[in-house]
């Protein structure tokens, strides 16, 4: 039975979503994508200024920052190839949690060594903002910060550990969300350290 805690109108942490054996079976899953589709540095649009995590995607749709701006393509920007599919194992999560939504057409991948973080933003270059964006952690604690949708508004902080889910829809699909900070050496579950991130979303 999957545990859910409501964090906000739209918004819930769904702590111990994967068991050990699923982590491990996802962590595969985003290991075979990384090895078609290999980890980029993104940088800010305009500044050029270097995000602090490494990105990629799978679906068919993929999210890009470079200096032009941030956008959704087909392509990798550096093998120029199609991203891989979306893997089953994570499909399936995703149809378990949100059943009447459509698909996800891009699944965002963010690796954070130990020192990385991530700004607060807002999820908002999908045109279909109808569908939640679902989150899946793993690897070590991160400290994930939920705020409304106004940049001012006061937030929220949740310790997101390897495993754990997060939704944020409906009144919170636009939310101000970010992360803090992560915990390293709090899961052996990476061999090299650090924290991926899935961010699956439906763009169109
Ligand atoms: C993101 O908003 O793209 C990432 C969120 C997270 O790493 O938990
Ligand atoms: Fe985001």
């Amino acid at each position: 039975m999957t545990k859910k805690l409501e964090a906000a109108p739209g918004a819930a942490l769904y702590p111990a979503l994967l068991d050990a054996d699923a982590q491990r079976q996802v962590l595969a899953a985003v290991r075979a994508v990384i090895s078609e589709a290999p980890l980029f540095a993104p940088v800010m649009p305009r500044t050029g200024a270097p995000f602090s995590v490494r990105m990629t995607n799978c679906g068919a749709l993929g999210w890009v920052s470079d200096r032009e701006g941030y956008r959704y393509q087909q392509n990798h920007p550096e093998t120029g190839r199609r991203w891989p599919p979306i893997p089953p194992e994570i499909l399936r999560v995703w149809a378990d949690l949100l059943p009447d939504a459509p698909p996800p057409e891009a699944c965002l991948v963010n690796y954070y060594s130990g020192e990385a973080k991530m700004g607060l933003h807002q999820d908002r270059d999908e045109q279909n903002t109808g569908v939640a964006v679902l989150s899946l952690s793993l690897g070590d604690d991160a400290r994930f910060r939920l705020g409304g949708t106004t940049r001012g508004s006061p937030t929220q902080a949740f310790r997101l550990r390897s495993g754990d889910g997060f939704a944020f829809g409906g009144p919170s699909r636009l939310a101000f969300h970010g992360v803090d900070k992560v915990y390293p050496g709090t899961s052996t579950l990476l061999a090299e350290g650090g924290r991926f991130n899935l961010t699956l979303r439906r763009v169109r």
